[in-house]
């Protein structure tokens, strides 16, 4: 076959339409993406969070997802909330579709201004890291050896009852189980610097004088200080053949390796026990707070400490970020934007718990309760770890009030505010009856 000039137009014209053809098939195909849940993301930086904070202080806890929720006839919202955008998810599939999408969708995830304040606990870091310092954790808070220890709880108990009645027996507990440190004056120091931490807790990650923030980062220092001192004295306690109590701290120091070597460090250790005292005290102390509160109402009713989880959640929501792009009930849900699991949504809704607000003692053994409605504890690998611990040190807590003691509120109709969790304003002052039996 001859090339000639006169027909190089026909040859360039084949070769530009094969080239068209060869693009137009490798190019990715135009998708039309599903549109981003309903919702509003409020104002630059600080999206939606002074209207979330607002309702907080007024105790109005489930308002901000219920209002929207209403407004956009959708179980899927968005938000921006703590600097990041967010989607909520609500209802028992919500919790469903999070708790069992854990690494292949969602990933937890917690706010910036937690990972400031909890260094190198294990619960920021990354998905396998966690769960293999998780499974070390949860060998001390395993159920045999809450049981085991109820003797333990219910010393400390009553110690404190004798101290200054009970106000600070969940941090007391959290102490004793975790630190071994009993002494009055490092707990009061402890306390003090633990109040201002967990104000810090979930704020925006403002990080100059004066922020709830800034005070928060330097209580974690000051505790951490304390704790690795703690570490320290344990050690010297060990290599002098001296016996060291069992607690947290030293199943921590025990854990080795495949080698033999300390699996964590001293730091890691302090962190990841501040984070525990932290996810532990405060939690256990605001439900044992609404539990006195519900009993003062209606006295009859004090073995239902599910209850006041279910009307009282102290974790009022928990956090995931989406790994990849999904879609979710026709919604676009984006890489990284933060995913929000909601309670409340659920644990006070008609739809799941008949009339809601009512403190009836007898729901959770008469009706049956629809598969992820009532998630006080979270779900999924990354469920709450300290819930048997949390179930006997309220039963102990309960069982020692309640044989020593009637009581009735000095403020009825206090407001319960949200700061982070369920929280008295004054402290939910009582008027204490000591039973004469
Ligand atoms: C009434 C008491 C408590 C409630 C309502 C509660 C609730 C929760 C919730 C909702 C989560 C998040 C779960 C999720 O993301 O799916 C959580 C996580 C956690 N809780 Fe609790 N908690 C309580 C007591 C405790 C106690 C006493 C401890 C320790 C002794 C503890 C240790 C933890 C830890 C370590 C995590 C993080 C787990 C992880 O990231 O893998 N909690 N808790």
């Amino acid at each position: 076959m001859y090339f000639t000039l006169e027909y190089l137009w026909l040859y360039l014209i084949l070769v530009a339409f094969g080239l068209f053809v060869y693009l137009a098939l490798r190019r990715p195909k135009l998708v039309r993406r599903p549109p981003l849940p309903p919702g509003s993301l409020g104002w630059p930086i600080i999206g939606e969070m002074l209207e979330l904070q607002r309702l907080s202080r007024l105790g109005k806890k489930d308002e901000f997802v219920d209002e929207r929720r209403k407004r956009y006839n959708r179980d899927v919202f968005k938000t921006a909330i703590l600097g990041e955008k967010t989607i909520a998810f609500c209802g028992a599939a919500g919790n469903k579709f999070i708790f069992t999408s854990e690494k292949s969708l969602v990933m937890t995830w917690w706010p910036t201004s937690l990972k400031k304040l909890f260094g190198d606990a294990f619960f920021t870091a990354p998905y396998d890291e966690a769960i293999r310092t998780r499974k070390i954790v949860a060998a001390f808070l395993h159920q045999e050896v809450m049981d085991q220890l109820v003797q333990r709880f219910d010393n400390s108990c009553k110690k404190r009852m004798e101290w200054d009645w009970i106000g600070k027996y969940a941090f007391h507990i959290a102490c004793d189980m975790f630190a071994s440190m009993n002494d009055r004056n490092w707990q009061a120091m402890m306390i003090k610097e633990f109040h201002v931490l967990i104000k810090g807790v979930f704020q925006l990650p403002m990080y100059f004088p004066g922020t709830r923030h800034f005070k928060a980062v330097k209580a974690a220092k000051v505790i951490r200080k304390g704790l690795i001192k703690v570490i320290e004295r344990k050690r010297e306690m060990k290599s002098s053949q001296q016996k060291v109590e069992k607690d947290l701290i030293s199943h921590l120091m025990d854990t080795k390796d495949d080698h033999g070597n300390n699996l964590l460090n001293d730091n890691e250790i302090a962190d990841n026990v501040i984070f525990l005292m932290e996810a532990g005290h405060d939690t256990s102390s605001s439900a044992m707070m609404m539990l006195m509160k519900y009993l003062a109402e209606m006295p009859d009713c004090y073995q239902r400490v599910l209850l006041v989880l279910r009307l009282s959640p102290p974790v009022m929501g928990t956090f995931r970020k989406a790994k990849v792009d999904f879609t979710y009930n026709g919604f676009f849900i984006p890489k990284d934007w933060m995913v929000l699991c909601t309670p409340n949504s659920t644990q006070n809704d008609p739809k799941y718990f008949p009339n809601p607000e009512k403190f009836d003692p007898e729901r959770f053994d008469r009706d049956t309760i629809t598969p992820h409605s009532f998630v006080p504890f979270g779900g999924g690998p990354r469920m709450c770890m300290g819930k048997e611990f949390a179930r006997v040190e309220i039963l102990v807590f309960l069982h020692n009030l309640v044989l020593n003691f009637r009581w009735k509120l000095l403020y009825p109709d206090e407001v319960i505010s949200i700061d982070p969790m369920p929280t008295s304003p004054n402290g939910l002052p009582v008027y204490l009856y000591p039973r004469s039996n």
